[in-house]
């Protein structure tokens, strides 16, 4: 061929390539043209129906010119049951029941981004089957306090481990079809007061610690759409923030889909308007007449609402809608989804301590004494917003007694009463014996005495404790974090009757174990596990896996050392009683009439969250400030020993890469998950003691080696200059502190930048 046209196709190849999407975000404007001549052919009304909710679940597509509806499922970590078209209560429907997946916690403490990408995929196809374009999930908020009432949703207290798996969650979502809304954008980090909290935090923190999962989302995600949190961030609400929306998420970030307010978290006309928001969930008290009466005084543009649309379109046309006849035609929940569910489970579980090796369980047991009613609840609902109505789920005694099967004897006895919350409704004629009035009701006597006796002539005794859903909830946070119901006094009591006893935890968040420290030789975090949980928990107790989580979040010796409390920072003001959404899902459970959202609180002060602690979130603060922790982050014991051989680093200009070899000394297949911290040396910036920096999941066979690699991308290493306001790359010396845990870092090497 002639040169001149091998050329001339090369040119042409590098035009179409530019021509091309040049980031995630871009994808979404491929459309715009088209876009542009159905906005031409909207009248103005129909635009503003576009901008507020036209269900609880949807808002409206333009029906005139074929444009489907947006409808919207509540994540994260199943699709949420079908709602009655204007409130929560459930619509008795018969195939709606979705796979259950782990929550949040419990997917960090995987430390897996595949696993993090397959559950996307999960949560994305079983959306589809729903009919569904957008899931309301994940939600990525950093876990700044022990006691927040979403920690189970959550992900991690760590920016890079929240960000990994935010960014693969969303992916995953997002190749099936299906968009993520990511929520709740930002500083979401307290139910106290979450309706009006002003989170009043740094630059270089924000940006450093709390927009982290967001950012990796969006920027290298594509999620098309970001949910606004109910709280206020340095003065302005998030869903009309105009350093948040318009300056950081559009200007910085590029993102180019749609925000829709959290429900009932949309606060002005004016503010939502020309402050970045797009979608008024739920109601049209701001975002419908008001916006048309706004145009006719020439106090908004409608170009303004063109912007608008326009970006809702481009999300739709990213979507395409499932057909009413195709959707909710066959069962939510799906084979290939629970096995998603199952794999995380598995790989979820930290083995806290196991003094004397009493996990696994001993092939000579015949007796298993199990005591607690966290064995037998079911997780998937609850917790207000956050719950799935699960085609099935393995509770943790089931899971034991299939394990156990016919040759090994399982007793139950439920130990303690369980807390069941709040009651909104008149109080029960015929309390149930089984359930708690007060969250540290002491242990009832003659459960204690049943379980004692149990425990005696047992082998071994498998006490589960925690928390629950009633106590760990949305719109509201823990008063401590306790045992609740007398637990402490049970495991007391356990052991003395039984020194052959192991502890499991079912909760989101982390508990005070000072007590039951003393009395349990092995304890074992089992989070809110999903649909399989049960099933994957007796692998790991039965030794037939290894376990293999790690703590995504720091468990201290007591409350009051958190960073938080410790600098006086939380609990910051009284509650003002009142929460928007609680109040609207009371009504909608017990009925009653609307409050005066506008006057109830405009008449209030504003809430103060100050975020003193700067960056010292989570073991930062532990390790700068050198507090003892009861299980550090990242922290998880397996059955077998890891070696960890000395590191190779290679400083590039955009990358450190480190590789070493692991080697698993024991006599089963294993994953170790090795985490690379980062200590700055010499530094003329203030930096925590050191930060986490890459991580990665890997699997051994009894005795294998590996080499692994693992890559710091220099722009991880940058910090935000708020002199410049700008990232900013610090070279100089640092330490690389390669482990196992936070707290069992077994290489260490310098490198520079
Ligand atoms: C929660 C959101 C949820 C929404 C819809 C709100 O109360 O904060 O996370 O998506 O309700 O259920």
């Amino acid at each position: 061929m002639h040169k001149n046209v091998l050329k001339l196709m090369g040119l042409m190849l590098l035009i179409a390539a530019c021509a091309g999407p040049k980031s995630p975000q871009d994808r979404l404007t491929v459309n715009d043209k088209k876009i542009d001549k159905i906005i031409e052919q909207m009248t103005l009304e129909e635009k503003v129906e576009m901008l507020h909710s036209k269900t609880n679940m949807s808002s409206a597509g333009v029906p005139r010119l074929g444009i489907a509806d947006m409808n919207y499922a509540d994540g994260p970590f199943g699709i949420r049951e079908e709602g009655v078209p204007n409130g929560f209560t459930p619509a008795g429907w018969k195939l709606d029941s979705a796979t259950y997946f782990p929550t949040g916690s419990a997917l960090a403490a995987t430390w897996s981004k595949d696993l993090a990408y397959l559950y996307g995929t999960g949560m994305g196809k079983e959306a589809r089957l729903r009919g569904k374009d957008i899931i309301l999930g994940p939600a990525v908020n950093i876990q700044r306090l022990p006691v927040g009432g979403r920690t189970y949703e959550y992900l991690s207290e760590d920016p890079i481990l929240s960000a990994a798996l935010s960014l693969n969650y969303t992916l995953g979502v997002q190749d099936q079809g299906t968009a993520v809304c990511i929520k709740h954008f930002a500083v979401n980090n307290q139910e106290t007061n979450r309706g009006s909290v002003d989170a009043q935090v740094d630059e270089r923190t924000l940006r450093e610690i709390y927009l982290k999962p967001f950012e990796s989302a969006i920027v290298k995600g594509g999620a098309m759409s970001v949910m606004p949190a109910y709280n206020r961030v340095n003065g302005d609400y998030c869903s009309e923030n105009e350093h948040l929306l318009n300056e950081i998420l559009r200007g910085e970030w590029g993102f180019k889909g749609y925000t829709l307010s959290d429900w009932g978290g949309t606060h002005s006309t004016m503010g939502a308007m020309l402050h970045g928001l797009n979608v008024q969930m739920t109601g049209s008290s701001y975002l419908g007449k008001p916006v048309i009466d706004s145009i006719n005084t020439g106090a908004l543009t409608e170009d303004l609402v063109d912007e608008k649309v326009r970006q809702i379109l481009r999300v739709r046309f990213a979507i395409e809608p499932v057909p009413a006849d195709v959707a909710n035609t066959e069962m939510t929940s799906k084979p290939e989804q629970q096995q998603i569910a199952y794999k995380v489970a598995q790989r979820s579980i930290v083995l806290l301590k196991n003094q004397g090796n009493v996990l696994p369980l001993s092939k000579n047991v015949k007796k298993i004494a199990v005591i607690g009613q966290n064995a037998v609840l079911k997780t998937q609902s609850g917790g207000m917003g956050a719950g799935v109505k699960a085609l099935y789920e393995i509770t943790p005694l089931q899971g034991i007694q299939k394990r156990a099967g016919d040759a090994v004897e399982v007793v139950y006895a439920p130990g303690y009463k369980n807390f069941a919350g709040r009651r909104w409704g008149p109080a029960a004629a015929n309390p149930n014996p089984l359930v708690a009035t007060a969250i540290d009701e002491p242990a009832d006597p003659d459960l204690l005495a049943e379980a004692v006796a149990a425990a005696k002539d047992a082998d071994v005794v498998i006490f589960f404790g925690g928390t629950n859903k009633n106590i760990e909830t949305e719109g509201s946070d823990r008063q401590n974090i306790k045992l609740p119901t007398g637990q402490e006094e049970v495991v007391a009591a356990l052991y003395e009757a039984n020194h052959n006893l192991v502890s499991v935890l079912i909760s989101g968040g982390p508990c005070d174990l000072q007590v039951l420290e003393q009395y349990s030789p092995a304890i074992v975090q089992g989070w809110w596990n999903g649909t399989e949980g049960g099933t994957a928990l007796a692998e790991v107790l039965f030794g037939d896996i290894a376990p293999s989580g790690k703590l995504p979040f720091t468990f201290p010796v007591k409350l009051e050392d958190s960073p938080a409390y410790a600098m006086g920072n939380f609990p910051n003001a009284a509650p003002t009683g009142g929460d928007l959404f609680t109040e609207q899902y009371r009504r909608d459970v017990i009925g009653g009439s609307a409050p005066q959202q506008g006057d109830r609180r405009a008449a209030r002060p504003v809430p103060v969250s100050k975020y003193t602690e700067g960056s010292l979130v989570g073991y930062r603060w532990f390790d700068t400030k050198n507090v003892p922790v009861m299980y550090a982050f990242g922290h998880g014991l397996s059955y077998v020993d890891f070696t960890y051989g000395p590191m190779k680093v290679k400083s590039g200009k955009k990358v450190v890469t480190v590789t070493f070899d692991l080697t698993n000394t024991g006599s089963m297949e294993a994953d170790e998950v090795v985490q690379l911290y980062v200590r700055r040396i010499d530094s003329k910036v203030e930096w925590p003691y050191k930060e986490l920096k890459a991580f990665d999941r890997v699997t051994l066979g009894a005795g294998e080696t590996k080499t692994v690699t693992l890559e710091i991308p220099a722009e991880d290493l940058r910090y935000w200059n708020v002199d410049t306001n700008s990232w900013t790359l610090e070279h100089g010396k640092l330490e690389l502190l390669l482990g196992s845990a936070s707290d069992d870092i077994r290489q260490k090497a310098d490198a520079t930048i």
